[in-house]
């Protein structure tokens, strides 16, 4: 696997790919792999001729410096668990690469997108994850670009900028993985002590019971049912839990409202905050 640091490099490898008529397959990453990102690299390796990787730890989409100081990195497993997949290329730029010192998020609208459930909660998140990508994908020019369902709502805001910024780009979103009790694979887990990411099981358990209760009970009643399973193991505290159209994202007031509900919960755990979301 090719390792690139700088734009110049990575720009000379994509302009001979597109010379070839090779085609691209991306998968923009912020490190500290698991499988939920290789199944992302895996897809792109049976649809593309050439797979590119990226990692980088992006600060403008950190709405918390906390959680970006604790983010966790690791390059060398990174490194060999994307060899050992297949994947081509990666490019794994530092900070001074890809930001001016005063950069400023780019200016796109994202409608409602940006004021409901992360949006609301992690103001400016948004903003930074498409400048990001944005960028990546003015670099990377690929033909299609992989992201997880596991951030259903960051993909549907990658979606609506790729639309408006990158018709040619195919965005194609894949299924989340889990752990064998249920916890979707996050980098964030390996934050989690052994009981707390045990426990954390709830959260899928609960999501789980939403569909059973779905059209038996109000979405109010179903929301709250969620909430109090998930709040009464410890220490799990719920941010949001929002049933919502699984197109436009907006939230249910009736099951009648939609022909494809979804699930979202955020939830701390401690000082770590994990998200999640299921089609109901
Ligand atoms: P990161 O959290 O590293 O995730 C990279 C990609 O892996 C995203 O598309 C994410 O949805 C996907 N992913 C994460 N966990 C997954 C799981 N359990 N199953 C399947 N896919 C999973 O998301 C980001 O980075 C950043 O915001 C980024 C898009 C790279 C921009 O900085």
């Amino acid at each position: 696997m090719k390792l690139i640091k700088d734009i110049h490099s990575l720009s000379q490898i994509v302009s001979s790919k597109k010379h070839e008529h090779i085609n691209i397959g991306f998968v923009p990453t912020m490190g500290a792999l698991h499988e939920g990102h290789i199944s992302l690299i895996k897809q792109s390796l049976l649809e593309n001729d050439f797979t590119i990787a990226s990692i980088f730890v992006n600060p403008l989409q950190f709405n918390n410096p906390d959680d970006l100081k604790k983010y966790p990195r690791a390059l060398d497993s990174d490194m060999q668990m994307l060899e050992s997949a297949g994947c081509n290329a990666l490019f794994a730029p530092e900070t001074s690469e890809v930001y001016s010192g005063d950069e400023q998020p780019l200016q796109f609208d994202l409608g409602n997108l940006a004021n409901i459930m992360e949006g609301k909660f992690r103001p400016g998140h948004f903003a930074g994850v498409i400048t990001i990508v944005h960028k990546l994908f003015s670099w990377v020019k690929p033909d299609v670009a992989y992201f997880g369902e596991k951030d259903f709502q960051q993909l549907a805001v990658i979606r609506k900028m790729a639309k408006a910024l990158h018709p040619n780009i195919i965005v194609t979103g894949c299924p989340t993985l889990r752990e064998p009790n249920g916890l979707a694979m996050s980098s964030r887990n390996v934050r989690l002590n052994k009981t707390v990411r045990h426990n954390a099981s709830i959260i899928y358990k609960a999501m789980q019971h939403a569909r059973q209760l779905k059209n038996v009970l109000p979405v109010y009643e179903v929301c709250s049912k969620v909430r109090s399973m998930i709040e009464e193991v410890a220490p799990f505290k719920v941010e949001y839990i929002e049933i919502a159209d699984a197109v436009n994202l907006q939230p249910l007031q009736q099951w009648s409202d939609t022909q494809s509900a979804r699930i979202f919960v955020a939830v701390f755990a401690n000082d770590v905050r994990l998200i999640d979301n299921a089609a109901l």
